[in-house]
């Protein structure tokens, strides 16, 4: 693999910039986040008063602690556009993400925001490895998921050429990688298997090709992942975090020269960890759920956002800015068997660290009699799907997910292709313990 280490001098100021400046460029911002969200949000303005809080409360970073939360549910109750702090006319993109109950969430942008936008997504670009005249392979869907649009604009404002491929017909992508020679693709990690898996079924080499880095995010992947992708295509595998309600990808973004854990853009976000269950904020270091506030939004200003992603806050390496740790997972995924929390990534970790099993699986919970059980769907490795090496693999998962995190599962090792593709996120866990 190439060093693709920025050069200084392509760095943002504020990127390299001491802690100090930046803690008092946040206070500013902050400031004047609490103030326009109270002034033109009206749920804003209820909930500090009811609270008994006003911005004038807040002179330190420290004071925000005394603002309430804003949840994934307040989008929902003022759907579609009642968070929104400046008039529709003034909104020039919607996104919206699907969830999996009742109203889609919608988010709203400024010219402003999406110039924020596209300037952060650069500057992630930038931090992965990538510049200027590179061309990148865009696989996130475009559409109402902000993975696509959010890409592409970022792409554009890097100066590099964009491909808009977006999701989806995999034969296509293969195609087009191979002739036109990317730089750089940006899809979500569980597809950029299904890429692989057709590089093979084509008989190319993928380490031949011209990807020299991969900016996987939207999802929830590991560091075994990463040398798996990494090793597949001789190139960097780089971790984008991020979530509309805050802006899209960019939010966060690792560093190619260091890989370890997103450094978040802090200008523009300002991220605290707190405990799940108390909700009162934790050190930097210890892991809860992420909260953001938004610094700088016009269009749809988050104050204490909860993520439910669940990290923990590290101190700046290849950057000043803290960097959050790759997320094992979200609260809402996190699977309770028999009094054990399991987060589908501890799987995947134990999946790829067992031979003669591919990359790709699912999980499922079941009732089995009144307990909770639960069953993983993985498949041979084309090289290895004789019974006596799948009932070698199985055995070997079933142990090391027993002996790593405690609970005892039944493994499928189906053919190649029998767990179903993931075509953008990847659905891991299907519930079926209440149809049962
Ligand atoms: O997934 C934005 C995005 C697009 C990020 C493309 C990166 C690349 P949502 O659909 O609103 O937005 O989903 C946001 O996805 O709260 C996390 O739970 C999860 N997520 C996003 N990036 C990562 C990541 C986009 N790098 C939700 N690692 C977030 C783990 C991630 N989880």
């Amino acid at each position: 693999m190439k060093d693709l280490t920025p050069k200084k001098s392509d760095l943002h100021p504020i990127e390299i910039a001491s802690v100090d400046e930046i803690r008092a460029l946040q206070l500013d911002r902050l400031k004047w986040s609490v103030r326009y969200a109270y002034d033109n949000v009206s749920m804003y303005k209820q909930r500090f008063d009811e609270a008994g809080v006003h911005p004038d409360d807040l002179t330190t970073l420290s004071d925000l602690a005394k603002f309430p939360f804003t949840y994934k549910n307040d989008l929902r109750d003022n759907y579609p556009f009642g968070l929104f702090a400046v008039p529709r006319s003034e909104i020039i993109r919607l996104h919206a993400s699907s969830g999996t109950t009742g109203k889609p969430t919608v988010v709203g942008y400024t010219k402003t925001d999406i110039d924020n936008w596209a300037d952060l997504v650069a500057r992630s670009l930038r931090a992965s490895g990538l510049r200027k005249g590179d061309m990148v392979h865009n696989a996130y869907g475009y559409g109402l998921f902000t993975g696509g649009l959010g890409a592409h604009y970022g792409i554009e404002r890097l100066g590099a050429t964009v491909v808009p491929m977006s999701g989806g017909q995999t034969e296509k992508q293969v195609g087009l990688i191979t002739d036109f020679k990317p730089d750089g693709i940006m899809v979500t990690p569980s597809y950029m298997l299904n890429i692989l898996e057709q590089f093979h079924k084509v008989g190319l080499d993928p380490r031949e090709c011209s990807l020299q880095v991969g900016v996987f995010g939207a999802e929830p992947w590991t560091d075994a992942m990463r040398k798996e992708v990494e090793n597949a295509f001789d190139m960097h595998a780089v971790d984008i975090y991020g979530l509309s309600e805050i802006m899209g990808p960019g939010v966060a973004n690792e560093c190619v020269e260091t890989k370890d854990g997103p450094v978040i853009w802090e200008d523009h976000f300002f991220p605290e960890i707190i405990d799940p269950i108390t909700s009162e904020p934790v050190e930097d270091g210890e892991m809860g759920e992420l909260v953001f506030t938004t610094l700088t939004k016009e269009g749809l200003p988050m104050i204490r956002y909860r993520t439910r992603d669940l990290t923990r806050l590290l101190p700046g390496t290849a950057r000043s800015m803290r960097r959050m740790e790759k997320i094992t997972g979200r609260s809402d995924d996190m699977i309770i068997l028999r009094g054990v929390n399991v987060f589908p990534t501890q799987i995947e970790e134990q999946l790829m660290a067992t031979g003669g099993l591919a990359p790709h699986f699912q999980i499922e919970l079941y009732k089995s009699g009144r307990m909770d059980a639960m069953r993983v769907y993985v498949e041979a490795n084309p090289d290895a799907t004789d019974e006596l090496s799948k009932t070698a693999s199985a055995r070997m998962l079933t142990k090391r997910i027993k002996d790593m995190v405690g609970i005892s599962t039944e493994i499928i090792v189906g053919e190649p292709g029998d767990v179903e593709r993931s075509q953008g996120k990847a659905k891991r866990v299907v519930d079926n313990r209440k149809k049962e």
